[in-house]
């Protein structure tokens, strides 16, 4: 990718009558959709009730009906402790407010992997740039870690990302097991399948903007995942998801989780469940800071429909290696389901 300017640094530098760069300013039809002025809440799904016997049951269907209608869900009682999220959020926060120069000591080299500190998929001098830093590293499988790109400073920074990435898989496996078995697929199948459980996480900070309404945070996309699960740092919300063709802006409980199915759970599952489309907006006072971990599938999986799933059915889409279906995704801006589109039959 091309190195752009650091977007913190650059918003710092704006006060609040001054214009933005042209290579942000986005056509008035991109920014201005109409959007939902209400905030939703978004369906909830409990992992305690999920796991107990007594209430496993309507929990799982209820688990099937939102992964059908929204993909998008909100996770509490993930047993995710407090303290550790708490942790991991001054840190974020401290992280972020050092000066460039100490973030840049993590900055992205051009290894392939967009590791580190920078910004993603920017390919060429005419595209219009996202409003957003973003600090990326690779948390499993632990073997595969780069430990150069994990900050030292705050002391307890890398400690508490190992720690969460654990908890997170335990989340992550819980899901994997429910989501399978609501698809009338073994868990195994889905096990093995992600068997080296990757896990990659994309730490996001959004300055303020004086022209918020010319800007875009992360530009519309599905993610090339399993499933993301998204921890909102601050309280500043700004996610929006693009459901029945229009944008609506979602929030979330302080400490719930939003978990979104992306496009790996839409092929193996035949489309029964669908990646969403989603962005970030911006606004002119508050940096807003996201943390998503990204679970995918191992890196030798043929995406295609599980046959489990298709069973006598149509075929909804083709199949392509991961590897490849990745460097689809790499090689371009991030453009709505655009990669995933050209898998459909
Ligand atoms: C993302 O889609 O990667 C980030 C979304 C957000 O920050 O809310
Ligand atoms: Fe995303």
């Amino acid at each position: 990718t091309l190195p752009v300017p650091n977007v913190q640094s650059l918003a710092t530098s704006l006060d609040k009558s001054s214009q933005i760069p042209e290579r942000y300013v986005r056509p008035e039809a991109e920014v201005n959709p109409i959007a939902r002025t209400n905030e939703i809440e978004l369906p909830v799904i409990d992992l305690v009730k999920l796991i107990d016997p007594e209430f496993s049951k309507e929990e799982a269907a209820k688990l099937h009906l939102t992964c059908q209608e929204w993909s998008f869900f909100q996770l509490v009682n993930h047993g995710v402790p407090e303290e550790l999220i708490e942790g991991l959020k001054a840190n974020t926060l401290e992280f972020f407010n050092k000066p460039l120069e100490e973030k840049m000591v993590y900055k992205q080299d051009n290894d392939g992997t967009l590791q580190g500190y920078g910004q993603a998929f920017v390919l060429s001098e005419e595209q219009k740039l996202d409003w957003c830093d973003m600090f990326y590293v690779m948390t499993r499988p632990v073997a595969l870690r780069n430990m150069k790109f994990w900050p030292t400073s705050p002391s307890t920074f890398r400690d508490n990302i190992d720690r969460y990435s654990l908890e997170l898989t335990k989340v992550a496996s819980c899901l994997w097991q429910y989501i399978a078995t609501n698809l009338g697929v073994a868990p195994e199948v889905f096990t093995q399948l992600f068997k080296d459980r990757p896990q990659r996480m994309r730490f996001n900070y959004y300055p303020p903007c004086p022209e918020a309404d010319k800007v875009i945070g992360i530009s519309p996309h599905s993610d090339a995942t399993g499933f993301s699960i998204l921890l909102q740092i601050n309280d500043v919300q700004g996610l929006q998801i693009r459901k029945d063709g229009e944008w609506i802006a979602v929030s979330a409980l302080p400490n719930a989780f939003i978990v979104n199915l992306g496009d790996i759970t839409e092929v193996l599952s035949n489309g029964i469940y669908k990646s969403i489309e989603h962005r970030a907006m911006i606004n002119t006072q508050h940096p807003r800071i996201s943390l998503v971990a990204f679970h995918g599938p191992d890196n030798s999986l043929m995406l295609r429909p599980l046959p489990e799933v298709v069973g006598d059915g149509k075929l909804n889409y083709g199949s392509v290696s991961y590897q490849e279906f990745m460097k689809a995704l790499f090689n371009k801006k991030l453009e709505g389901k655009s990669v995933i589109e050209k898998l459909k039959l």
